[in-house]
């Protein structure tokens, strides 16, 4: 079984937030059409997810282990442990919906948070003096990032302040996987659109996404 890992971010119930609204259906849909994936959810916002400090990592994104990890406070060592499952958990899955409101050009301090706790040297890069590699090309996967905005971009500034898209663009590539997917809720907080019309549009880039990752559909070039 292949593995979709939904990453909502937003404090805010379902019905009240419209991310997590349109990544609700995607997950549905995506589900609906694959019937080979399940699905785990990490709703970061009820979840815990560790602070790193330095009494935790050795060097570069390595979760200390043996003496060092014994020797460690009990609040450190739940923080260490829950470290190595949230990396094992992000290193199972095929499949990466993270569905996030923009938040001062980018995104919720919580999400950059989880990823620094699952980019771990040895585990999802490889860091080699003066070089880092990612290691998730081992299998196929995709990353889909599903922002909701106020405005909307890249109208807005040109798009140079789309930087929650282009990060996880970047990083994903970075780490090896193949397909980046972006889904824009834009204009939630614009009169001349607001959250129903966003709703609306953004689900047609749902189903364009869905059918484009699916495995029935899926053309590799
Ligand atoms: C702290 C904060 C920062 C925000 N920054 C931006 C921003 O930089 N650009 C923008 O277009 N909207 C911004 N917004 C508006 C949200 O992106 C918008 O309301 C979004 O639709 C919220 O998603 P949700 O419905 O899932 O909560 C911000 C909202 C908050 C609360």
């Amino acid at each position: 079984m292949k593995k979709l890992l939904y990453i909502p971010v937003n404090s805010k119930p379902e019905n009240m937030s419209t991310s997590k609204t349109v990544g609700r259906e995607f997950v549905n849909r995506f589900i609906a059409r694959n019937p080979d994936y399940s699905v785990e959810e990490l709703d970061l916002y009820n979840e815990y997810i560790p602070e790193i400090n330095h009494r935790i990592f050795n060097g570069r994104g390595e979760p200390v282990t043996g003496q060092q990890y014994n020797s460690l406070s009990e609040e450190d060592k739940k923080a260490v442990d829950r470290i190595n499952f949230l990396c094992e958990q992000f290193l199972s899955a095929d499949t990466y919906v993270i569905a996030a409101p923009m938040w001062s050009s980018s995104f919720p301090s919580i999400l950059k948070r989880y990823v620094d706790c699952v980019i771990i040297n040895n585990k999802v890069i490889k860091v080699t003096p003066g070089d880092a590699t990612g290691l998730l090309g081992n299998k196929e996967r995709s990353m889909v990032y599903i922002q909701s905005s106020g405005g909307v971009y890249p109208k807005l500034f040109g798009g140079k302040f789309n930087h929650g898209v282009d990060y996880f663009h970047d990083i994903f590539k970075f780490l090896g996987v193949d397909n980046f997917e972006k889904i824009l809720v834009e204009g939630v907080d614009k009169p001349n659109i607001g959250k129903d019309e966003a709703i609306k549009r953004a689900i047609e880039d749902v189903n364009y996404v869905v059918d484009k990752l699916s495995s029935d559909a899926l053309i590799r070039i």
